[in-house]
């Protein structure tokens, strides 16, 4: 775990963004994690009569991009079976020595998504999920293709695959647009204080929406890209569909309601199309 996986595109994530350390200051929501602990026990009890062909067992999940272990950790505490993947190295360092911390044993990965490759693991996974929007840092057709066939070559045959992205609010980006908005305000334990601003700037050729976050730490201004594309509804259902996925459920939130207009997020729970 020594080099950072670089993303070549022009589109990107800025280092302080995805920065172990301060993420875990900025990310402190749990909204998901009932959610996410209810599916690994669906998918468990789905495959665990169907081993795979080539012996190994199907009772293990994987998060894709699963930074510092905000879901990873606390999904192993309550004994699910888990591996995480990630590519940035201050997010997997982070999540690690939590975990350690924890005395819990979870097997990080620092790989890119897009060329996921754990068959030395000799697992097909009862669940495979992307949280917390994390595909909308995948932002070519190229990009999403290559994806989600390795998350195919990986899943077991009853397996799940879970997507979890925001549902694109015009109103919201329109708003984020004009002037800097204030995010987040916190003082970290070495007593440095940090804001967080955030301006946005859709690119609607290539739906990306161009979010700059201005960090203030100590009085120290950088501005920073977090670059996120947006699927629209209907494109993501067809983009699922053309790349072999089937949907089982689409929910608006974590509650499960059902996905309409005004849903924050689109929630899909998929499996393979047969
Ligand atoms: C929003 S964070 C989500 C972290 C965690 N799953 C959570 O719920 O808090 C997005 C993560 O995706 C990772 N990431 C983005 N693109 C990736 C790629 N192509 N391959 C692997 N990891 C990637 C980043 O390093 C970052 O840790």
């Amino acid at each position: 775990m020594t080099t950072k996986i670089n993303n070549p595109s022009e589109y990107k994530i800025s280092d302080l963004v995805h920065n172990g350390e301060l993420y875990d200051y900025i990310n402190r929501s749990d909204d998901d994690l009932e959610f996410y602990k209810k599916w690994c026990s669906i998918s468990k009890s789905k495959t665990s009569n169907s081993n795979s062909n080539n012996g190994s067992t199907d009772s293990t999940c994987l998060e894709l991009c699963s930074g510092t272990g905000r879901l990873t950790i606390p999904l192993a505490q309550s004994g699910i079976d888990i591996v995480g993947v990630d590519y940035t190295e201050s997010m997997l360092k982070r999540a690690s020595e939590k975990a350690q911390a924890k005395n819990i044993a979870i097997t990080f990965v620092q790989q890119d998504i897009r060329e996921l490759q754990l068959k030395h693991l000799n697992k097909n996974f009862c669940l495979i999920f992307i949280p917390f929007n994390s595909l909308q840092c995948l932002y070519s057709l190229d990009d999403l293709e290559r994806f989600f066939k390795q998350v195919k070559a990986h899943m077991a045959n009853d397996g799940l695959f879970i997507v979890d992205i925001f549902n694109p609010n015009i109103k919201i980006m329109i708003d984020r647009s004009i002037g800097w908005k204030n995010m987040i305000n916190f003082k970290m334990d070495n007593g440095k204080e940090v804001k967080i601003t955030e301006q946005c700037n859709y690119d609607a050729a290539s739906e990306i929406n161009r979010v700059k976050w201005k960090h203030s730490i100590d009085g120290e201004e950088t501005i920073e890209q977090l670059d996120m594309r947006c699927f629209w509804p209907l494109e993501m259902d067809a983009i699922l569909k053309y790349n072999g996925f089937e949907v089982i459920h689409k929910f608006g939130n974590f509650d499960e309601s059902k996905f309409t207009s005004d849903s924050p997020k689109q929630i899909y729970v998929l499996k393979k199309a047969r």
